[in-house]
């Protein structure tokens, strides 16, 4: 039997590879129990309690889905920011450190400056110019800290579950009649689904072909937009007349500075587990479909 840990399970990304998992969607070839926490089960910033669960019995993987991820509200959380960010995935490496589990960690894209013009490779400089990136880059340090660690760099990250950039504008558009979306920051969407079969492959791959490479990867769809070409994506799959008026982001100033171009180059992770990753766009229809699936 093998186990696996998700921390907070509830958010985007866990409940993705929770729904996978219930669908039965992937195929082991062994007996998995998986173990889906969150902050009310297991609070990753209690040492203790993190202890006691690695303790009380063998853990193979775990996924740390767990984040403070308010982008803007960081900017004046920054403790509890790096609290959760940082000092939990310290928490969690210290947990594991004599066991034999591997750990699957998350991060951003907003660790890169943007300032670069071409996709992002894992070796190239970081340089956050936010809290919330700033954060996620020491969770990073602590994540890799540790032998057994794999840590998957995403952007953009939407699903059908919790808030996000694609069920908001979903639902503006049905009610307003213009919405401003800025045009000057371009990356790549990912489809928390697709993010979650990813990592449930590489776990797959690691039981059944013993391949589990530790280090840093990058994870998004494929493909590059700017905000608002997603915003017109979303637009137009929905019945609606509401006009999306592109504009620049000095003219929606938010109290975090996000990158201006942060597209993720995914050739390692393509190259060593082999993997597909569908185009923004047809994920964009996955999702709808799953969107009409909860109602
Ligand atoms: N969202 C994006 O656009 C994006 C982009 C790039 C990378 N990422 C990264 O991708 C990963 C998954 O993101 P997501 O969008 O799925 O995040 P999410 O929806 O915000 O989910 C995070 C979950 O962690 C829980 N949590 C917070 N503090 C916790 C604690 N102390 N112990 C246990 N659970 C705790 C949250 O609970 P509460 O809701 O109650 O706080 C929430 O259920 C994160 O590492 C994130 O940084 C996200």
């Amino acid at each position: 039997m093998i186990t696996i840990l998700v921390t907070g399970a509830n958010g985007q990304l866990g409940n993705e590879i929770k729904s996978i998992y219930k669908k039965d969607i992937i195929d082991f070839k062994t007996p998995i129990k998986f173990i889906f926490t969150d902050i009310d089960t297991l609070d990753i910033s209690n040492k203790i309690s993190l202890k006691k669960i690695f303790q009380d019995q063998t853990i193979d993987y775990i996924i740390n889905c767990a984040a403070y991820t308010n982008v803007d509200l960081a900017e004046t959380e920054k403790d509890k920011a790096f609290n959760i960010n940082a000092t939990c995935v310290e928490h969690i490496v210290n947990s594991i450190r004599e066991t034999n589990t591997k750990l699957i960690h998350i991060s951003t894209d907003y660790v890169f400056d943007g300032n670069s013009y071409i996709p992002y490779k894992e070796n190239m400089s970081t340089n956050p110019q936010s809290v919330y990136g700033s954060s996620k880059l020491k969770g990073e340090e602590y994540a890799l800290s540790y032998k057994n660690s794999i840590c998957i760099r995403t952007s953009w990250l939407y699903s059908s579950f919790g808030k996000n950039f694609a069920k908001t504008i979903y639902k503006l558009c049905k009610e307003k009649e213009n919405l401003n979306v800025v045009f000057d920051q371009i990356g790549t969407p990912t489809y928390a689904y697709d993010l979650a079969q990813t990592i449930l492959t590489i776990i797959k791959q690691s039981i059944s072909e013993n391949l589990f490479v530790p280090g840093i990867y990058h994870y998004s769809n494929e493909g590059v937009c700017s905000w608002f070409d997603f915003a017109k994506a979303i637009a137009s799959k929905t019945n609606t007349t509401c006009i999306i008026n592109p504009i620049e982001s000095k003219d929606f100033p938010t109290p975090a500075k996000r990158p201006f171009y942060s597209v993720l180059n995914k050739e390692k992770i393509k190259s060593i587990y082999k993997i597909n990753i569908p185009h923004w766009y047809d994920s964009l229809n996955a999702f709808f479909k799953a969107i009409q699936a909860q109602l």
